[in-house]
């Protein structure tokens, strides 16, 4: 059988389980995977999942991964600053080619978000609704991955640094927002005009990530609050590149305000499960 559901970013960590999932409940042959390494390629093809190669600046090789595909999961391009046009190349493509549901991974509350983040969610979810192609917006919110990455450099140095004092964020594990894009690419439910808030069950503050590093780690972790431009200025003296060390800070600023806080329970309710604790995804870090 010749591939119906596409799914872009394939080669990236939130790509790989989703097509673990997708592998869960149907056939290797009905998935493509849009890469654009040969090796990403290769990886994807020992799954039984047919490759289909394609950069999102390239709107020819874009077309050709189009075809016979009834459902397509953008996933949202790593490469900020550039992800809009990217996303317009992937979103023509799909409208010549007749795809019938585009699921899209936005950011939480995209349209309210005060994170520099959200400005080209917001660009590619208007053009989606300009296009005319049925859609579905997975807003997703933060990877629990994001802040229990940093727990042996807070072991290190004895202290996690950020900016967003008593902010609460909601997040899940990857593989929980993974398990929500399968269930909506397989549901059997009409997703074309959903919007799902996706988080996790429960929340934490950077104190709370401290206070369980120290338990796990058996010495004393502390949260220490920066001024914004003093926490970009640490991730760049880090190694980060300096406009992403401030789309980092810029997003711990929008976090305290509330930004990564949400308590609707959406994707624990689409999953069929509770989401991933993030304990146990700190756990799973250390171990
Ligand atoms: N919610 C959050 O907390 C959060 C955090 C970080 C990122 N994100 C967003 O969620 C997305 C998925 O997260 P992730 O952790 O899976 O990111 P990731 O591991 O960096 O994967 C990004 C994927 O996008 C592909 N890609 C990048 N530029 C491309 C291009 N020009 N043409 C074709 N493919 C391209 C990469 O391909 P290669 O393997 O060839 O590089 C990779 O497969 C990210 O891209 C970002 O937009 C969300």
């Amino acid at each position: 059988m010749a591939p119906t559901i596409l799914i872009t970013g394939a080669s990236g960590q939130l790509g790989k389980l989703v097509l673990t999932e997708l592998l869960k409940t149907t056939p290797a042959d009905q998935i493509a995977a849009l890469v654009r390494r040969p090796e990403a390629a290769a990886e994807i093809e020992a799954l039984g999942v047919t490759a289909r190669m394609g950069d999102y600046t390239d709107p020819a090789a874009l077309s050709a991964a189009m075809d016979g595909i009834e459902k397509l999961l953008l996933i949202s391009s790593s490469e900020v600053g550039q992800r809009a046009p990217q996303h317009r190349n992937v979103i023509d493509a799909a409208k010549v080619a007749g795809v019938s549901l585009i699921a899209y991974t936005s950011l939480l509350r995209a349209n309210s978000s005060p994170l520099a983040l959200a400005a080209e969610h917001v660009e590619t979810e208007a053009y989606l609704a300009e296009s005319g192609v049925p859609h579905v917006l997975l807003r997703n919110g933060w990877y629990t991955e994001n802040n229990v990455g940093t727990a042996g450099m807070a072991i290190e140095h004895g202290t996690y640094i950020g900016s967003i004092g008593e902010g609460r964020i909601s997040g899940a594990a990857r593989a929980d927002y993974a398990a929500a894009a399968a269930a909506v690419l397989t549901s059997d439910d009409a997703q074309a005009g959903k919007v799902y808030e996706l988080a996790g069950d429960a929340s934490y503050s950077l104190n709370d990530l401290a206070q369980e590093t120290t338990k796990l780690a058996g010495k004393p972790i502390a949260y220490t609050d920066l001024p914004e431009a003093d926490y970009a200025g640490a991730l760049v003296q880090a190694g980060l590149p300096e406009g992403f060390a401030a789309v980092l800070a810029d997003s711990d600023v929008g976090a305290s305000k509330g930004a990564l806080e949400e308590n609707g329970k959406t994707l624990s309710a689409l999953i069929g499960r509770p989401t991933t604790p993030w304990q146990d995804t700190l756990a799973d870090v250390l171990a």
